[in-house]
């Protein structure tokens, strides 16, 4: 570790890019399915560190609008994963006090995953933990555009007047409404873009990326981008460092 880890100045909310589980099936010679089986797995051990260091929200990027251009077998190969992992929730975070959220437009998703998320939803709305919030069927420019619709529908029957359009404002309009902004986005996989996740919450986020296949990417990883965070100074445009702990 490059820097003291310090339990009191845990980031509040990460954003993660979970990218690499095909590159890391490819490597094994598995399917990509599997790829995505092994990279759901991290994500249950992942939430699991963040419940217990104290982080309150870890937003984590799972299937994006873009994603639909996958071929289909992928697609549905994606869903019926994520549809076992919604159904046996309690097998995989039962004990804890993890709460489930989905951010995104899945109105083109299978009624029955529809389901299993608002089941989800409704299950683990009252745990007093971590939020783990998976973007699914999410694209931060689709966020923007349909809050925007919404806000332009409320300014029309008069729920609110356009002088009422604040930042503040338009951020309850996306789907991240009562979700802080993450502190840290992490990408994994090499790659160095954020292709389309959070583009308007992590307008002050610290980054941080690694080689590391999403697969990979183990407890100790995340530890050293905390560490890592700990020792950057923000100062959101002023001249004095803002302590990361204010950011609650
Ligand atoms: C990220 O892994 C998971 C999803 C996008 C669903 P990828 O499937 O993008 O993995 P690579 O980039 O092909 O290795
Ligand atoms: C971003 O990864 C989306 C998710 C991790 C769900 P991609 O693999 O889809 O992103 P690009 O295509 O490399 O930008
Ligand atoms: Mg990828």
């Amino acid at each position: 570790m490059k820097y003291k880890f310090d339990i009191n100045k845990v980031p509040k909310s990460i954003g993660i890019i979970m990218d690499g589980n095909g590159r890391y099936a490819t490597m094994r010679g598995l399917s990509r399915k599997n790829g995505h089986k092994a990279g759901a797995e991290r994500l249950v051990k992942i939430a699991e560190y963040c419940e217990r260091i104290g982080v309150k929200n870890l937003t984590v990027y799972a299937f994006s609008t873009e994603n639909w251009k996958r071929p289909k077998t992928e697609v549905m190969g994606l869903m019926s994963l994520l549809a076992n992992y919604l159904k046996n929730w309690e097998s995989y975070i039962g004990g804890t006090e993890i709460r489930i959220r989905v951010i995104g437009d899945i109105s083109d998703f299978d009624p029955a995953i529809k389901a299993a998320i608002s089941y989800v939803e409704k299950m683990t709305e009252k745990k007093k933990g971590l939020s783990v919030n998976i973007a699914l069927g999410y694209g931060g420019r689709n966020e923007i555009v349909s809050a925007t619709k919404k806000i332009v529908e409320d300014v029309k029957n008069g729920v609110i007047s356009p002088k009422d359009i604040t930042e503040d404002k338009f951020s309850e309009y996306l789907y991240t409404n009562d979700i802080p902004d993450p502190d840290l986005v992490i990408r994994t996989a090499g790659e160095l873009r954020l292709s389309n996740f959070l583009i308007w919450q992590s307008s002050y986020s610290e980054f941080w990326f690694t080689e590391k296949l999403w697969p990979e990417f183990m407890e100790e990883d995340l530890q050293q981008a905390i560490c890592d965070f700990q020792a950057r100074k923000r100062k959101y445009g002023g001249l004095l460092e803002v302590d990361n702990k204010a950011e609650e």
